[in-house]
């Protein structure tokens, strides 16, 4: 599994990320705490920069936002070069706060309000991903009014499947995202027929947490294959984005081959497919999310109370859970976890480890082997910085909790803690 880059464990066993203890972390800004390591999110936008350079160079990136957006992680990624992916009206208004360049964004979903779609064209984002004929009808309407052109990709369901979580997975047939290869005669008589709608190329996205290479280079295949016939019909493939999904290292067991790898196939494919297709040399735009971020962060969490029910288990309960982290309850999602003060002891118990909140499946750790916990004693859960806080809730009326970016020994509050008072702010009182 991977620790942050600038997680260290001190000979007295305390966990260390960029320079700042877990514990100075916990008795500064309380627990829960999300903590992001700004030096792993650079290296990483570095590492898909790097790893492309080479084999590919007209590649470009953008973070897919969904894995966690919010105004200091979006600075960071910007002026690492990376353009930005959206799903929503709220993801470009954090984008336009945070100051990344419109030009450089790119909307995505199944259903974008109208509404959302104009505010998208008041930005002058860069691209839209159009899903389906109804957005394509609405974005050329609204583009038409405002005498504008749109520049759209199209999302295409490649059929491919990644060897993933069912509920993670988009890429195959049977999904809600993209149009079926069988509408594609259909969509390009209507892309040609939309005056208000520029064509620049196709977009997939077949899944998360992606381990295999060759999913990647199959899905590019079939993008090559399929942007042949827009080609046919007079519609320029200038871009193909193959979406995100690269997997990251929860745990021991998850080995994903290194960014290169992907690299390597992947450009392969279009150095060899491309130009036999009649496509000449398209941009090629990937869109990590998870493979930014994840590594990126930790959460820390306080212990308040052990409770051993003979021969059966022991269940600790920590100040969180499936409010701050929903992925365990959503997929069973596995982390690995440490005692932020034990790090190096040897002796080790099962135990399980549940969040506070009103669900009996508020599980994080089933039978996980760590030092015998007791209470106040602090727990760190590794790999959360992709889907925790993004997915976050206020189930049971708790406040969502704060956020701090650590660097070169010094930590930053990103995300203030919620009050009380947030709880209610949109309540109504008849
Ligand atoms: C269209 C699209 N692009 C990119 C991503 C990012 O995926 P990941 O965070 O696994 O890299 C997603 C995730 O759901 C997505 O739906």
């Amino acid at each position: 599994m991977s620790f942050p880059a600038t997680a260290k464990i001190t000979k007295e066993g305390i966990i260390e990320i960029g320079g700042v203890s877990v514990e100075v972390l916990a008795e500064k800004f309380g627990t829960p705490l999300y903590v992001m390591d700004e030096q792993t999110i650079r290296q990483k936008c570095r590492e898909y920069r790097l790893a492309f350079q080479n084999k590919y160079p007209n590649t470009s990136f953008i973070y897919a936002s969904k894995a966690l957006s919010t105004l200091s992680i979006l600075k960071i990624v910007a002026e690492e070069g990376f353009g930005l992916d959206i799903s929503s009206g709220g993801e470009l208004y954090t984008a336009l706060k945070a100051g990344v360049d419109p030009e450089t964004i790119y909307f995505h979903g199944n259903n974008k309000p109208a509404d959302e779609i104009t505010e998208a064209l008041e930005a002058k984002i860069g691209r839209f991903v159009v899903d389906n004929l109804e957005e394509l009808n609405e974005l050329n309407m609204q583009a038409l009014k405002r005498g504008e052109k749109a520049n759209i990709l199209v999302r295409l369901n490649p059929g491919v499947e990644a060897h993933t979580h069912e509920f993670i997975q988009t890429g195959k047939i049977d999904s809600k995202f993209g149009f079926p290869q069988s509408g594609i005669p259909e969509l390009i008589k209507k892309i040609k027929a939309a005056k208000a709608i520029n064509f620049v190329g196709i977009h997939a996205h077949i899944g998360s947490q992606i381990f295999e290479a060759d999913s990647f280079a199959k899905e590019t295949d079939v993008l090559i294959e399929l942007g042949a016939k827009f080609k046919k019909e007079g519609l320029e493939v200038k871009e193909i984005n193959i979406g995100g999904g690269i997997g990251i290292s929860y745990v021991d067991s998850d080995d994903p081959p290194p960014i290169e790898a992907f690299a390597e196939k992947i450009a392969a494919v279009l150095i060899e497919k491309a130009e036999a297709a009649g496509l000449d040399t398209p941009k090629l735009v990937l869109e990590p999310g998870r493979s930014i971020v994840g590594e990126a962060g930790i959460t820390i969490y306080r212990v308040g109370s052990v409770k051993h029910i003979p021969g059966i288990r022991t269940y600790v309960s920590v100040d969180g859970g499936m409010l701050d982290n929903p992925r365990p309850i959503l997929y069973g999602a596995q982390y690995k976890v440490l005692v932020a003060n034990r790090a190096l002891d040897e002796e080790k118990h099962k135990q399980t480890i549940g969040g506070r909140f009103c669900e009996s499946g508020d599980i994080l750790f089933k039978d996980v082997h760590i030092p015998m916990v007791k209470k106040d004693d602090l727990l760190v859960v590794f790999c959360t910085g992709a889907y925790g806080y993004s997915m976050a809730s206020n189930y049971n009326r708790v406040p969502r909790p704060a956020m701090v970016l650590v660097n070169d020994g010094k930590a930053k509050l990103i995300i203030k803690r919620e009050t009380y008072q947030d709880l209610i702010k949109n309540d109504i009182l008849i």
